[in-house]
């Protein structure tokens, strides 16, 4: 097996579900922070509470064996107001930064995890305007300059496509759906720049450290053979996925992504100033993926804006696949080949290496006598790491895997009640407790499958 000790076995979290913290040592509010969150779900403000336990979780980290921790941070808690520094806020990443290295995990830092000051939302819209691009690669900056050396693999932006698609995380709050809709694209197009002008910037300042980007991939199926569901099954992967990776690896859109957003009057303003830095690449394309999609052809061509952005869509509709199986918190349900097709997918259109950079298995789990039995997780991490290795072992270049998420955190939509961690994290929506960690089953499990390298998974029948 060409399985080779540098393979980044890893695991995920995000700023603002994990860190809690969130108005302390200077921090400033982000969109997240000022957000509604429905009575009895948990919000940010503790989270996790990884502020204060961020030394046990890397030792915790250690001790599962990982080999790489890809975590995000705050924007607010480095530039509070969006302009200007907090060094309390640079310090503690800079001290998770140190003792991941100290123990010998490589930390992979995310810029842009659906949060952001407040304060730019408020100044000039966020990501609506071009100003945003400004902020964000003065904020890139402060951090490749501070962090140069220690960084071998940074991110941009996670998910574009929830980025700019979740108002309640970018305050595109529009009461006009069209409107919000068309700024949606204009949010995606600023941040495909911004992206740009990151990649361009990391390279002048620390040549050797690599940059990617982080896709909510989506592997659609056609419900049917029929030739306008197939058709509808490429438009969908188009406009939910190649539209943004296009932009981030070849800096355009394809003709058809080009057709679909002038018919709807969706085009994006774009300045002539930004051919400078259409040609600038990521180093690698970093893959998150729960499940897959499954659509028809949309019979009536008319946009339903009932549904979130990019759903809103005249040619194809979502549809339920009956072939996967579903659960509670899984509601795409569960498709671990859909990962090495996407894998192959992403490979064959991009030729960039390719990590993992989410795949989890959300459940209501129970804490019983201080142990978490989440024997489903395990099924669920050890189907898809499985394709991940196959897809490896034929020759595609995956660098990484890092299951979402390290311990458990705030869901970017359902608190605490949906969780995804290897390690439990013992409060609930409504009572923070001490936030005390359990390791379930599956940290063990995972230990384990790192210490082997896969080896176990990959034994067993590749169908
Ligand atoms: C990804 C995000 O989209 O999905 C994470 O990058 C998020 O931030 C994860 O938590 C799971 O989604 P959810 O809504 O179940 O928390």
């Amino acid at each position: 097996m060409n399985n080779s000790d540098k393979f980044l076995w890893g695991a995920s979290t995000s700023g603002f579900q994990a860190e809690g913290g969130y108005n302390e040592d200077g921090k400033g509010l982000s969109t997240t922070d000022v957000r509604k969150v429905p009575s009895g779900v948990a919000d940010t403000k503790v989270a996790s509470d990884h502020y204060h336990h961020y030394k046990e979780d890397i030792l915790l980290m250690k001790e599962l064996g990982l080999k790489a921790y890809r975590f995000a941070f705050c924007w607010a808690r480095i530039m509070p107001d969006g302009h200007n520094i907090n060094e309390k806020g640079l310090s503690f990443y800079e001290d998770i930064i140190n003792i991941c290295l100290e123990n010998d995990i490589e930390p992979i830092p995310t810029l842009y995890h659906f949060e952001m000051p407040q304060a730019l939302v408020d100044e000039f819209g966020g990501w609506k305007s071009r100003k945003c691009i400004d902020a964000f690669v003065e904020y890139a900056r402060i951090c490749f300059e501070r962090f140069k050396g220690k960084i071998k693999h940074w991110v941009t932006i996670n998910e574009q496509l929830i980025a700019t698609a979740a108002s309640d995380l970018n305050g595109n709050h529009e009461e006009d759906k069209f409107i919000q809709t068309k700024n949606v694209y204009q949010m995606s197009y600023n941040q495909s720049i911004a992206e740009k002008k990151a990649f361009k910037l990391l390279r002048e300042i620390d040549i050797d450290a690599e940059i990617g980007v982080v896709t909510a991939v989506q592997n659609v199926y056609p419900k049917t053979s029929a030739p306008k569901d197939v058709l509808a099954a490429m438009d969908a992967e188009e406009m939910m996925m190649y539209m943004l990776l296009d932009m981030s690896v070849f800096g355009r859109y394809s003709p058809r992504v080009m057709e679909i957003l002038k018919e709807n009057d969706y085009l994006p303003q774009m300045d002539e100033c930004d051919q400078d830095v259409l040609s600038y690449k990521p180093d690698f394309i970093g893959i998150n993926y729960y499940s897959s999609l499954c659509v028809q052809e949309n019979k009536t061509k008319d946009i339903n804006y009932k549904l979130p952005p990019f759903f809103r869509s005249r040619e194809f509709e979502v549809v339920n696949n009956a072939h996967i199986e579903k659960t509670e918190w899984m509601s795409n349900g569960i498709d671990p080949l859909g990962l090495r097709t996407i894998i192959y997918k992403i490979y064959n259109r991009y030729h960039l290496p390719i990590i993992i950079t989410e795949n989890g298995m959300a459940y209501s789990d129970e804490l019983i006598d201080g142990r978490v039995h989440d024997d489903y997780r395990i099924d669920y991490i050890s189907k898809h790491i499985k394709e991940v290795l196959i897809a490896k072992e034929e020759g595609y270049p995956v660098f990484g895997y890092c299951p979402w998420s390290f311990i458990d955190v705030v869901s970017s939509h359902q608190g605490f009640a949906k969780r995804y961690g290897l390690v439990y994290v013992d409060r609930t929506d409504t009572d923070i407790k001490e936030c005390k960690r359990y390791k379930k089953d599956s940290f063990y499990w995972y230990q384990n499958t790192i210490k082997t390298n896969g080896n176990q998974l990959l034994l067993s029948n590749k169908n």
